[in-house]
């Protein structure tokens, strides 16, 4: 079979981006920890503020030595605005949303999920770099969305 040379180039080209970008995914899942929030676990949104799951907003420290961290995402602020957990240690997100979808992304980590009404994402990360990082909401909840956000603070050998 004859295949012109051009077309020849571009069938080779477009193979070696498929490569390229599957091996960026597989890279990003090993090096970098970076996993999609497989959580599932569902809740009323109508009453999500007063589920016993969420009544006691903020970090909690578990008997083994984790950190949870227990977070309502609303039309528009997160509550707790301000959260401070230990670096090193396993810290676990629990976040549910009482309106629509927003996001929680802690800007300069692994650190990202969707908050959909309905359910508890939850994901279990370890911050190395103490220091003050900056939680946005990153899905268009309205017209305050720009005004969503909140701090984390990444306290060393706490
Ligand atoms: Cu909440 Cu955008």
């Amino acid at each position: 079979m004859h295949v012109d040379p051009y077309e020849k180039f571009w069938m080779y080209a477009a193979g070696a981006l498929i490569v390229l970008f599957a091996s960026s995914a597989v890279y990003s899942a090993f090096a970098q920890a970076n996993h999609p929030p497989s959580h599932v676990e569902t809740i009323d949104p109508t009453t999500a503020r007063t589920d016993p799951r969420f009544t006691e907003l903020g970090v909690v420290q578990r008997a083994d030595g984790t950190v949870e961290v227990v977070v309502l995402a609303q039309m528009f602020s997160f509550m707790p605005g301000e959260i401070r957990v230990p670096a090193g240690r396993p810290v676990t997100f629990r976040l549910t949303s009482p309106d629509v979808i927003h996001g929680f992304q802690i800007v300069g980590t692994n650190g990202n999920t969707m908050v959909v009404p309905g359910y508890v994402s939850q994901f279990t990360t370890t911050f190395r770099e103490p220091g003050e990082y900056l939680i946005v909401c990153n899905e268009y909840c309205g017209l305050g969305h720009h005004l969503m956000y909140a701090r984390l603070i990444v306290e060393e050998g706490a």
